[in-house]
C-alpha cells in the first residue's frame, strides 16, 4: 500500500451523521425514481495488497455508503430554506454545481427558498461584504455557460458562532459548503458548532479543487477543464519552442502541493520532455542535473519543452526563508517558473550557447473557464447527489465519487491530507516513459 492511499487503520468510522432519522416519503415517489438503499455500500479497497492488509490485521474491509436519492427524507421541503456557499479559488464548475443544486432543490423537492452567500464565509459573518443573494431557476439559467462564480468566493475561516448565528436568523436547514480542504475543515467546525446548540441545520460539503488533491474523493471538478485547457498552453509552447533555434518552452501550472494537472496536461500533450511536480525534488545542477540534461537535449534537438507545477522547488527559490501565508494558511508560494526562466538563461549565457526561451503562465486563465462536458456533467451529478444526501438529513458529509460510485464521505476524511502523484504509481512512471527525463 502506497502512502498516497487512504490506510485502514485512519479511516475510523465511515458513517455519517443525521440529525434524526428521515421520516418523511420522498417527493421524488411520485417521480418513479430509483433509490438507493441505506446499506448499499462501495468498498473503499479494490487492491488486493490493500484488502489483505485489512484483513491480515483483523479489521472489517472499509465501506463507504453509496449516494443516492432515499425514499425517506428528513426535512419536510416546504419549511426548509437552503442556503450555497463557495469558498477558496475559482474552478471551471463552480457555476454548474451553484445551478444544479439551487434547481434540483426547487424543481426535484419543492424547496420554496434558496439563497447564495457572497464572497464565502465572509458572507456567512456579521461583517458580509455583501447580502445573500436568492437563487431561482430564472436566476441560474445560463450561469453554466459562463466561467468564474456567481456568487464570488473568498479565503480564509470566519467566527463560526457568528456563522450559525446567522444561518439561525435565516432560518436555513441545509448548508451546502463548496470548497477546498480548508473549507471543508471550516465546515466541520461549523458542524460542531451547530451541534453544541442542537440546531436542526445540515452541513453538506462538495470537494472543489483544481489540483484534484481532496483526500478520499478520485476526482474533483473542474479538473478536466484544467488539463485540456492546459494541454492548449503546452501546445502553443510546443510550437514556440520548435519555431526557434534552441527554442525552450516553459509552462507553469497550477499545482500547490500535488502535480496531477502537470502530470496529465504531459500526457495529453506526449511532447513534453521535462515535467516537474512537487511530489518529486527537483535537481537543478550536477552531472544529472536539470539544466545538464536540458543542455544535452537542445545541442541533439536544438527545442525543448518543459511543464512545471508551482510548488515545485520552493527550496530552491526562497531566498530569506520568509514564508508569507494566504488567508487559507497556504504559505504563498515563489514563481518556479520565473526561477527556471531566469536560471535556464543564465546558463546558457554562461555556455555562450544561443537561446529562444518562451514563458507561459496560464494558471488563472484556466482556472476561470466554464467547465468543458466531463466536468459539467460531473458537477451535475455531484450537485443532485449532495442534495439527496442533505434532503435526509445528513450532515458532516462530502459527497465523492470513488470506485466508479458517488458516495458518502465523513468531512474528516478529506481532512487526513492532501492527495498527491505517487512517485512509485502508474500515472507519474508513464510521465517518466513518455518524456524520457529519466
Ligand atoms: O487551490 C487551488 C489553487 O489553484 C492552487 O493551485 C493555487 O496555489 C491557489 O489556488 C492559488 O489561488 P489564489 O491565487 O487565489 O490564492
Amino acid at each position: 500500500m502506497d502512502a498516497y492511499s487512504l490506510r485502514p487503520d485512519e479511516l475510523g468510522d465511515l458513517t455519517i451523521e443525521r440529525l434524526g432519522p428521515p421520516t418523511i416519503d420522498s417527493p421524488l415517489i411520485e417521480k418513479g425514481v430509483h433509490f438507493v438503499d441505506d446499506d448499499e455500500k462501495i468498498l473503499v479497497y479494490s487492491h488486493s495488497e490493500n484488502i489483505e492488509a485489512c484483513e491480515s490485521s483483523g479489521k472489517e474491509l472499509p465501506m463507504f455508503e453509496r449516494a443516492g436519492p432515499r425514499r425517506k427524507i428528513f426535512f419536510d421541503s416546504k419549511e426548509l430554506n437552503c442556503g450555497i456557499v463557495t469558498c477558496g479559488g475559482l474552478c471551471p464548475g463552480l457555476n454548474d454545481v451553484i445551478r444544479t443544486i439551487t434547481l434540483s432543490l426547487i424543481w426535484q423537492y419543492g424547496v420554496k427558498k434558496v439563497i447564495g452567500f457572497r464572497y464565502g464565509y465572509a458572507g456567512l459573518s456579521s461583517k458580509a461584504p455583501r447580502e445573500p443573494m436568492l437563487l431561482t431557476p430564472e436566476q441560474v439559467k445560463d450561469i453554466h455557460l459562463r466561467g468564474g462564480d456567481i456568487l464570488s468566493s473568498s479565503r480564509g475561516p470566519q467566527d463560526t458562532d457568528e456563522m450559525v448565528d446567522n444561518l439561525e436568523k435565516l432560518g436555513i436547514g441545509l448548508l451546502f459548503v463548496i470548497g477546498g480542504d480548508g473549507t471543508l475543515r471550516g465546515a466541520c467546525e461549523l458542524t460542531k458548532a451547530i451541534n453544541m446548540r442542537e440546531s436542526r441545520i445540515s452541513v453538506v460539503g462538495i470537494p472543489k479543487t483544481i489540483d484534484n488533491d481532496i483526500c478520499g474523493t478520485e476526482q474533483s471538478f473542474g479538473f478536466s477543464t484544467a488539463v485540456e485547457a492546459a494541454r492548449a498552453a503546452v501546445c502553443g509552447a510546443h510550437e514556440e519552442a520548435r519555431g526557434h533555434w534552441n527554442g525552450v518552452g516553459l509552462v507553469k501550472l497550477m499545482g500547490r502541493d500535488s502535480g496531477f494537472i502537470a502530470a496529465y496536461a504531459t500526457l495529453a500533450n506526449s511532447d513534453v520532455n521535462f515535467c516537474f511536480i512537487p511530489e518529486v525534488p527537483l535537481v537543478l545542477d550536477g552531472k544529472d542535473g536539470f539544466l545538464q540534461r536540458l543542455e544535452k537535449r537542445l545541442d541533439k534537438k536544438h527545442h525543448a519543452l518543459i511543464v512545471v507545477a508551482e510548488g515545485v522547488g520552493q527550496e530552491l527559490v526562497e531566498k530569506d526563508g520568509s514564508r508569507e501565508k494566504d488567508a487559507s494558511g497556504n504559505i504563498r508560494y515563489e514563481d518556479i517558473g520565473l526561477f527556471l526562466k531566469r536560471r535556464i538563461t543564465e546558463y546558457f549565457k554562461e555556455k555562450k550557447k544561443p537561446l529562444a526561451l518562451k514563458y507561459i503562465d496560464p494558471s488563472y486563465m484556466i482556472r476561470s473557464l466554464p467547465a468543458d462536458s466531463n466536468d459539467s456533467a460531473f458537477c451535475l451529478m455531484l450537485g443532485r447527489n449532495a442534495v439527496h444526501a442533505g434532503m435526509t438529513g445528513r450532515t458532516d458529509v462530502v459527497v465523492g465519487y470513488w470506485n466508479q460510485y458517488f458516495v458518502h464521505i465523513p468531512i474528516a476524511v478529506t481532512m487526513l491530507r492532501r492527495k498527491r502523484v505517487d512517485p512509485e504509481g502508474d500515472l507519474w512512471q508513464t510521465v517518466l516513459e513518455t518524456t524520457g527525463q529519466g
